[in-house]
């Protein structure tokens, strides 16, 4: 059996795995102990990896069935995987700058994601991640009582639909998005929802996703959003993740949100990315 370490970040949260060679060593024992430490750390750092398309399937396969991802058209001849890329010479706006958790506004979101450094910027491009069971844990108890029991109202519509972010208007990007009329839909859930392995609450409401709340008006759930994004980003939650050609996270959509960040301007950058059910 190879050995193999799991030691945390230093950050809020989050754990470094080194020793291993990604998928070989996947042996069922050490996906377990693995599994464990992702539910534990919320999010897994493998570093020194070098993963074609298949193995990097082969790594998310070992973890979960493979997920659904809406709005992104894979690399040419893959089913799943996706290239977050940016060009050197881009202008666009930085993707998916804007604190969520991934595909929020399906019906069942992906547990987890995985995203591999194919091609890192020598400075920029960090991965910010934000602890939710941290920003459920210092609500005041007043606002975990207003919150108690809302549900949220999830749509890709921000980012997806021909309005948004990514449709019509985004021109000269290098990935390939598909903006659709289906962005409008909506999908319900709790602001607060027991983590479903860990069983500990955990909030479940991002700027990018969260449209509204079921049976209030806009301007009140404004109002309350606005209250409630700040725990949700607070500094002492947010872990800043520096890539490094070769590494993958493995992080846990049901506890954490995550945000792009740029500074990066003039250097490429390519991540490839899959998601877990
Ligand atoms: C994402 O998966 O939301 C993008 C993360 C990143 O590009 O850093």
């Amino acid at each position: 059996m190879t050995s193999y370490s799991i030691e945390p970040s230093g950050g809020p949260f989050g754990a470094v795995v080194r020793g291993l060679e990604l998928p070989q060593d996947l042996e069922p024992s050490t996906v377990a102990d693995l599994r464990q430490a992702w539910l534990r750390h919320q999010l897994l750092v493998f570093c020194d990896q070098e993963l074609d398309f298949a193995g990097l399937e082969a790594v998310a396969s070992a973890f979960g069935e493979i997920g659904e991802d809406p709005y992104f058209r894979p690399i040419a001849g893959e089913r799943h995987v996706v290239a977050l890329t940016r060009e050197a010479d881009e202008t666009s706006p930085i993707f998916a700058d804007v604190f969520h958790s991934d595909w929020s506004f399906l019906a069942r979101p992906p547990s987890g994601t995985l995203l591999y450094a194919f091609d890192v910027p020598p400075v920029g491009g960090d991965t910010l991640f934000a602890d939710q069971y941290g920003a459920w844990e210092a609500l005041p108890a007043g606002l975990r009582r207003r919150i108690d029991g809302l549900v949220g109202v999830h749509s890709a519509r921000r980012g997806y639909a021909p309005s948004g972010a990514y449709g019509d208007r985004d021109v000269g990007r290098s990935m390939a998005i598909v903006s659709s009329d289906d962005a409008y839909a909506t999908e319900r859930h709790p602001l607060v929802r027991p983590h479903p392995e860990t069983g500990r609450p955990a909030l479940f409401v991002s700027l990018a996703y969260t449209i509204g709340i079921e049976g209030m008006d806009e301007a009140d759930a404004n109002a309350l959003f606005g209250e409630l994004y700040p725990y949700t980003v607070a500094e002492h939650l947010v872990h800043r993740h520096r890539w490094e050609p070769g590494m993958v996270a493995l992080w846990d959509n049901r506890c954490l949100l995550h945000a792009a960040t740029g500074g990066y301007e003039g250097h490429r950058r390519e991540l490839h990315r899959l998601t877990i059910a």
